[in-house]
């Protein structure tokens, strides 16, 4: 695996493997990688001829009072864990060099980027589309693969390369979680033990959301309130949003309509670690 520190270097490298005629695979990623991110590089590595990982700790699509300075790091690791999966190039800038002093540019998704982690992070889906453009632009990839943990992230990045009309293919990836039910994130180490016995419950929540829609037709309002009375129980954690949404257009949902796709999505705070889950339902 060939690791790369800016775009220029990682252009060359890209086009001295001879990339031309052959398929390559984008996995970005802030780093300090868990199952969830490497079951991405698999696919990518089984659908490519070449796969390209980034790792960047993107400060764009951190709010002023979040998490940047603590997000987990682990570079040395995450390098080991991509070579064993057979990565071809590493994308790793530093963020000084990645935007310069003088860097001015801003893409936003307006209406996707509103609603869910829109509500508390409104600048968050800006920085995110600003730097997977970059990231883009210098991998120029076949296929960009992306996890539903981030639902909207992925909304928004289908629109932002539609919209501008980048030619690449998105694939979906599903929730990789442990074996208690908890979605995998790099922020789950922050957790303290309380919190992380409690964090379950996110998913069981949304699951059991889930089931009721099985069940038969019920008023959407009720399934979301179930869904908050079970949050509200949680000792060590704050809920941010419950909300129940059309799975396209992120818009809440009124009409239960047989066929339609929703997805119920949860936000809670532990402390500063802030953890986000979701399920997609099809209504039948
Ligand atoms: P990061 O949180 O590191 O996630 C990188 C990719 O891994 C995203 O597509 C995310 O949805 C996916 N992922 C994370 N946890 C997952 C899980 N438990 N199961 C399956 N996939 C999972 O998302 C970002 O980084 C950044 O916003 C980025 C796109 C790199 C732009 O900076």
């Amino acid at each position: 695996m060939k690791v790369l520190k800016d775009s220029k270097a990682l252009r060359r490298a890209l086009a001295s493997a001879g990339n031309r005629g052959r398929r390559v695979g984008f996995v970005p990623t802030m780093g300090f990688l868990h199952q969830g991110h490497l079951s991405l590089v698999r696919r990518a590595r089984r659908e490519n001829d070449i796969v390209v990982a980034s790792i960047f700790v993107n400060p764009l699509q951190f709010g002023p009072k979040e998490d940047l300075d603590l997000y987990p790091r682990d570079f040395a690791h995450d390098k080991k864990l991509l070579e064993h999966e057979k990565t071809d190039f590493l994308f790793a800038p530093l963020a000084e060099e990645f935007y310069k002093a003088d860097f001015q540019t801003s893409l936003s998704v307006k209406k996707l980027s509103r609603p869910l982690c829109g509500l508390t992070r409104p600048t968050h889906f800006a920085g995110v589309c600003t730097v997977v453009l970059k990231l883009l632009n210098s991998v120029m990839p076949d296929t960009l693969y992306l996890g539903q943990k981030d639902y909207q992230q992925f909304c928004v990045i289908k629109q932002l390369v539609r919209d501008l009309d980048f030619p690449v293919k998105i694939t979906l990836m599903p929730i990789v979680r442990e074996a208690d039910g908890l979605a995998m994130s790099s922020r789950n180490v922050r957790l303290s033990l309380a919190q992380r016995q409690e964090a379950p419950l996110l998913y069981q929540s949304l699951k059991d959301a889930q089931r009721r829609v099985k069940q038969g037709p019920r008023a959407w309002a009720d399934i979301k309130q179930a869904i908050h009375s079970r949050l509200k129980g949680l000792r060590h954690g704050r809920i941010d949003y419950v909300e129940i949404v059309d799975a396209q257009t992120l818009e809440s949902v009124i009409e239960f309509k047989a066929g339609s796709r929703v997805l119920a999505a949860a936000a809670v705070f532990f402390g500063k670690t802030r953890l986000i889950d979701n399920v997609l339902i099809k209504v039948r």
